[in-house]
C-alpha cells in the first residue's frame, strides 16, 4: 500500500508515521507538510530513512493532484491546530483547514483515492461539566472558536464529497491528544516545559474546564481500525474515556516532576473557552473492535514527562518564542 500522510511532521502525524514504520513495515509512505512553525522534520528523524518527505503545501492543487495519483489512500492530519493562534489570526485557518481539504477533496475525487479525515470533538461544542451527557456521531455540530469552526467546514465538505460525488473518504472525530512530540504552545508540553524551566504553571480561567485526554497512539490505533475496516461515508468518535480537569492535570504534572501542587497561576481565561469536551466510543469499539492500551493516565503522563526531559534538544528552539506569543496576550 502506497500511503500519502499530510501534516506528518506534525505531533499527531509524526507519531502516526512512526508507528506504521514500526507495525506495517509493507506500507509505502510519503509525508507531505508544509513545515510551517508547528511542523518539525525532526520530529521524524527517526524513520527519516523509510519515509519519503515532500515540503509543500495542501492547498496547491497542482502538487496534491501529484501526490495523490501516486498513493493508495491519504490520511489527512494537516491543519492549523491550535485555538488561541485562531483567535489571534483566523486567516491561515480557514486557508489550510477548508481550502486545503476542499483541495485534497478534488484530488481525490479525480484519481478515485479513498481518505480519512482527521477531525476533532470540538466541532460539537462544549457540555455542561455536570451533563451526564458525551459526545456522539448523532451530536449536532455547534463549534466555538474559529479553528473548531473551521474543522467542522472540512469535516462537512468531506461528507458532501462522499454523497453527491461517491467519494471513498470516512471521517474521526477526536478528544484531546496527549504524547510525545506535541508542540510546547499546547497546555501539557507547556506546564511540563515550564517547571524544566522553573517557571510555574499556568491555568486558564479557573482551571475547571475539562478534556478528554487520549494517549495519541491509541488515536493512531483507531485511525487504522478506520483505514481498513470503517465504512465508508461513516464518522467514528474516537476517545478513551479519559475526562480530567485542567486543575487536576496541572497537580499531577506538579506532583511527578517532585513540586508542591499548588505551585502554579491562575491567568486570564481564553475567549470562548469550552466548559467540557467527552467523547462516547460505543461505535469504534463495538463495530471495529477497537481498544486504548494506554488507560492509565498517570502512567501515560509520567512517561510524557520523562520524554520532554529526555528531549529538550527537540522543544527548546521553540519555547521562547511560544511564550513570547503568550505574554503578549497575558496568559
Ligand atoms: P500540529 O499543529 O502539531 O501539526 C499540524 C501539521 O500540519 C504541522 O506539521 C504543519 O506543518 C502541517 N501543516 C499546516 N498547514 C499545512 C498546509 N497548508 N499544508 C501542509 N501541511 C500543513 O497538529 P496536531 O495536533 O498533530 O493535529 C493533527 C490533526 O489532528 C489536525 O487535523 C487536528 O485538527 C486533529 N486533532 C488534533 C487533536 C489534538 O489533541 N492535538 C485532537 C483531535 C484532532
Ligand atoms: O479536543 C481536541 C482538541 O484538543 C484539538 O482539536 C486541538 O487541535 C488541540 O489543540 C486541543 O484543543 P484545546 O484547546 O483543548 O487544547 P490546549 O492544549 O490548547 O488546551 C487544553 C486545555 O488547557 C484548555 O481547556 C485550555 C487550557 N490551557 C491551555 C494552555 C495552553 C490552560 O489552562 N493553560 C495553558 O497554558
Amino acid at each position: 500500500m502506497r500511503l500519502l500522510v499530510t501534516g506528518g511532521a506534525g505531533f499527531i502525524g509524526s507519531n502516526f508515521v512512526h508507528q506504521t514504520v514500526r507495525e506495517r513495515p509493507e506500507v509505502q509512505v510519503t509525508v507531505l507538510d508544509a513545515l510551517t512553525y508547528a511542523g518539525d522534520e525532526q520530529s521524524l528523524a527517526p524513520v527519516a530513512d523509510k519515509v519519503e518527505f515532500v515540503k509543500g503545501d495542501i492547498a496547491d492543487a497542482d502538487l496534491m493532484d501529484a501526490l495523490v495519483k501516486d498513493a493508495d489512500a491519504v490520511v489527512h492530519f494537516a491543519a492549523e491546530s491550535h485555538n488561541d493562534n485562531s483567535l489571534s489570526n483566523p486567516w491561515p485557518f480557514v486557508q489550510t483547514n477548508v481550502i486545503g481539504t476542499y483541495t485534497i477533496l478534488e484530488a481525490v475525487r479525480r484519481h478515485g483515492t479513498r481518505l480519512h479525515h482527521i477531525s476533532t470533538d470540538e466541532v460539537y461544542g462544549d457540555l455542561e461539566l455536570d451533563d451526564p451527557a458525551k459526545f456522539t456521531p448523532e451530536t449536532p455540530y455547534n463549534p466555538s472558536s474559529p479553528y473548531s469552526s473551521t474543522k467542522a467546514a472540512s469535516d462537512l465538505l468531506v461528507r458532501a464529497w462522499v454523497r453527491s460525488f461517491g467519494v471513498e473518504a470516512t471521517l474521526s472525530n477526536c478528544s484531546n491528544n496527549y504524547g510525545p512530540y506535541q508542540h510546547v504552545e499546547k497546555f501539557i508540553p507547556r506546564q511540563i516545559t515550564n517547571v524544566v524551566d522553573g517557571v510555574r504553571p499556568k491555568l486558564y480561567g479557573t482551571g475547571e474546564n475539562v478534556r478528554d485526554w487520549i494517549h495519541v497512539e491509541d488515536h493512531n490505533s483507531a485511525v487504522w481500525a478506520i483505514l481498513e475496516k470503517g465504512r465508508i461515508g461513516e464518522t467514528y468518535l474516537i476517545g478513551a474515556d479519559g475526562e480530567e480537569n485542567n486543575k487536576n492535570v496541572v497537580e499531577l504534572i506538579l506532583e511527578l516532576t517532585g513540586q508542591s501542587r499548588d505551585a502554579y497561576d491562575l491567568v486570564s481565561d481564553r475567549p470562548g473557552h469550552d466548559l467540557r469536551y467527552a467523547i462516547d466510543s460505543t461505535l469504534l469499539r463495538e463495530e471495529l473492535g477497537w481498544t486504548p492500551r494506554y488507560e492509565n493516565f498517570r502512567d501515560g503522563l509520567a512517561a510524557t514527562i520523562d520524554w520532554y526531559k529526555a528531549n529538550e534538544a527537540w522543544w527548546r528552539p521553540q519555547k521562547d518564542a511560544t511564550e513570547a506569543k503568550y505574554a503578549q496576550l497575558g496568559r
